[in-house]
């Protein structure tokens, strides 16, 4: 289940505003209409917005009009610029971005086509990149998994959060491909509802069992040993292990080691943020406060009173058991062990 499209140069995506009700392919032929639609998360997910914001940005190099190369070089990084302003804590966004912007320097010696010709390549492989990596994911961490294991997700880290299969969903889809018995707790996640809609969706297609709960019942399920392990997703991890993810995960993670239950972060290289040292320099996404006031467009909370919503928060590394990423398992100390891969990455550059 792909969440975008490239084709003839529009792009399209599902509008995961509208699930579970209604599947609505919502298309973009222009990167303002990309940026948008990663704001009001039409698209959404660490990787998938990366995608997304790699096409828009192949799309809005379709709309400059200047046949000036270096002038036009300038426009390719300003339209980034506006892309990356959309959501701030996906380290993805800003990864896949700058992908493409270094694609399109890389060839500014070259004619306009070429360089177009170039980055949609680039776009193109970071697309299957993402597939290929997910895929490592799965196969590594269903290794962890055991037949009769409940595992507990938040948010939605399957495929409608990356371009295919998914991270924590894709070590559950490859564990129930090997023919293991598993079950899964999605948390609801409010106030945005991903696990309850999107995470609940995704697993009901495929035939794996899952049970949706209540946020505030994680503690339950884990102290009565009704959950063998904990896998979620990432939005951005530090270089010493410490991550951002959907609000609540933090929570999520202190309650698991309280019950001695495992912690795993399923996240593929290119969620790492190898530039800071650890989670309080992330940050974290505040958004309207209407997605909590109202569920649905139903008004839930009473007219005038103050809300806050972080939409993420970030999980010390001393709660996280180990990271699964498409290039290994990474274990405490995370700073030795994202040192060692970022040092088989970069040669230990920046
Ligand atoms: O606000 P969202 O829905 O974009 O948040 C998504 C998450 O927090 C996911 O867990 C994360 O991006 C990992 S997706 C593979």
């Amino acid at each position: 289940m792909r969440p975008l499209y490239f084709e003839n140069g529009v792009l399209r995506l599902i509008d995961q505003t509208r699930l579970p009700e209604e599947t609505i392919w919502h298309e973009c032929s222009a990167y303002e209409q990309v940026a948008k639609a990663i704001k009001d998360m039409i698209i959404r997910g660490a990787p998938a917005i990366g995608a997304a914001a790699a096409y828009g940005i192949v799309l809005g190099m379709g709309e400059v009009k200047t046949k000036d190369r270096t002038l036009f070089v300038e426009e390719v990084k300003r339209i980034a610029e506006e892309i990356k302003s959309t959501r701030p804590t996906a380290v993805n966004l800003f990864w896949a971005a700058d992908r493409i912007v270094n694609k399109v320097i890389e060839n500014s010696g070259k004619s306009i086509e070429e360089m177009m010709e170039a980055a949609l390549a680039e776009a193109r492989q970071i697309d299957e990149e993402d597939v290929t990596g997910n895929r490592k994911i799965g196969e590594l961490g269903s290794e962890l998994i055991r037949s009769g294991d409940t595992i507990l997700t938040h948010c939605n880290a399957g495929s409608l959060a990356t371009c295919d299969y998914g991270t924590a969903l894709g070590i559950v889809r490859a564990a129930h491909d090997a023919g293991k018995q598993i079950r899964v707790f999605a948390c609801e996640t409010r106030p945005y509802l991903q696990g309850a809609r999107l995470t609940a969706y995704e697993l009901k297609e495929d035939g794996i069992p899952v049970n949706v709960i209540c946020d505030n019942m994680a503690g339950y399920f884990m102290y009565t040993r009704q959950v063998n392990c904990c896998i979620v997703g990432a939005d951005r991890i530090a270089s010493n292990g410490d991550t951002a993810n959907k609000i609540g995960t933090y929570g999520i993670a202190v309650l698991a080691k309280e019950n001695n239950i495992p912690f795993y972060i399923a996240a593929p290289v290119s969620t790492i943020d190898f530039r800071i040292s650890c989670g309080t320099q992330i940050p974290i996404e505040e958004r309207d406060a209407r997605e909590v006031t109202h569920i649905r467009g139903f008004r839930i909370v009473p007219d005038g009173v103050n809300v806050r919503n972080p939409a993420f928060d970030v999980t010390p590394n001393r709660y996280i058991t180990a990271i699964i990423t498409d290039m290994g398992i990474l274990y405490p100390p995370f700073s030795e062990s994202i040192g060692r891969l970022k040092e088989r990455l970069h040669g230990g550059g920046a």
